[in-house]
């Protein structure tokens, strides 16, 4: 199989490369990435030889065209992922998530080829923290952000390019990720990293927002199902029944770093930031026969703590811009 993997070079885009080399020797890869300052080219030296890398962008028509027309399947992950840049200057996400989709679809729709779409829980909007509801396959769009929105925007163009040209496509939705190289700018790789540098970590509002985890390497062996056993033209939400509050996610961050629990600030929330999210897997496991293999976040997040604590080389650059960034906005 030639498989063209777009965002490659991204937090759960890497770690499905390096997923697919490691599990899938007859597969071969192409990543996309146009090395933003999300993209990172060592999150991909363990496998570079194994590899492919073409750095571009996925609203690049010419290229996309070309690489599209070499290969079999493509898995599109590239994106502007994090909602606070959304908040900061949303341009970029309407660029990269809805005309950089719309660019890929009419190179899928030209080639005949299979187009797997990586989206969010988020296009969904919230739920209360007392609602006993999950997101289903057949939940409203009710998108909060210009990150969530553009991504829905992008989730629309899929399901109308199936209906009206007969791509052969499946979309997935996925709730939060954890593990290695994950941006600092991040939640968990955020607070993590504070701790090592002896910085407090810092919570939005009052920490009681609801978060479904799930570690990346459950992610990508659900898109595994759904690429050889999806139904093309259907959604699968992705989850592994992982819902924590923030504050209780910090305070195992610092109970595993052996720090006081209460050892973090409160700081300014998140404007529209959605209280809840949490997904109801049943149509992936009993359709696909897809479970999670990481089944303790408690291990996972100790096992995500230990890579960051080995691998301060990889995300050090990162840092002292993104505590900037965040410093501007006062959180
Ligand atoms: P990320 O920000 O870590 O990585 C995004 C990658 O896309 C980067 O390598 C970046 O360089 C690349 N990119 C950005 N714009 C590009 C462009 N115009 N052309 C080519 N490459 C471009 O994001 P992530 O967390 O790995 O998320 C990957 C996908 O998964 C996204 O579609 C996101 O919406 C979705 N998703 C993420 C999560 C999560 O918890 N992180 C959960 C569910 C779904
Ligand atoms: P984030 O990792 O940005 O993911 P998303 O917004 O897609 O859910 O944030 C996860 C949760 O953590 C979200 O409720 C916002 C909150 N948060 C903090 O409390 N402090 C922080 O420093 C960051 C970055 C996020």
């Amino acid at each position: 199989m030639r498989l063209l993997v777009t965002g490659g070079a991204g937090f759960i885009g890497s770690n499905f490369v390096h997923q697919t080399v490691r599990e899938r020797p007859d597969v071969r890869v192409t990543v996309l990435d146009a090395l933003t300052y999300a993209g990172d080219e060592a999150s991909l030296a363990p496998v570079a030889e194994q590899i492919t890398f073409v750095r571009g962008d996925v609203a690049d028509a010419e290229l996309v065209d070309r690489l599209v027309a070499d290969a079999d399947v493509v898995v599109h992950f590239a994106a502007e992922s994090h909602n606070d840049n959304s908040l900061s200057e949303p341009w970029p996400f309407v660029q990269t998530n809805v005309i950089g989709t719309y660019t890929l679809l009419e190179a899928v729709r030209r080639h005949g080829t299979r187009y797997h779409h990586i989206s969010t829980d988020e296009v969904y909007g919230d739920l209360e923290l007392d609602d006993p509801a999950k997101f289903t396959p057949e939940t409203p769009y009710n998108p909060s952000s210009p990150y969530s929105s553009t991504k829905a925007a992008s989730d629309l163009l899929v399901r109308a390019w199936v209906r009206s040209f007969g791509v052969q496509a499946t979309i997935s939705n996925c709730s939060n990720n954890y593990g290695p190289y994950q941006h600092v700018e991040k939640f968990i790789p955020r607070q993590i990293t504070n701790v090592v540098d002896g910085i407090r970590p810092k919570l939005y509002g009052t920490g009681e927002n609801v978060r479904d985890w799930i570690h990346v390497e459950d992610h990508n062996s659900a898109v595994w199902a759904i690429l050889e056993r999806g139904r093309t033209g259907e959604t699968y939400l992705i989850g592994a029944d992982g819902e924590e509050n923030n504050k209780a996610v910090v305070e195992l961050i610092l109970e595993l770093t052996g720090q006081p629990r209460d050892a973090y600030d409160l700081v300014s929330d998140r404007p529209g930031h959605d209280m809840r999210y949490a997904i109801d897997s049943t149509k992936l496991r009993t359709e696909l026969g897809w479970t999670p293999r990481y089944g303790s976040f408690r291990d996972g997040l100790a096992a995500t703590i230990e890579w960051y604590r080995a691998n301060e080389a990889w995300w050090r650059p990162q840092k002292d811009a993104t505590e900037a960034k965040y410093a501007q906005l006062g959180r």
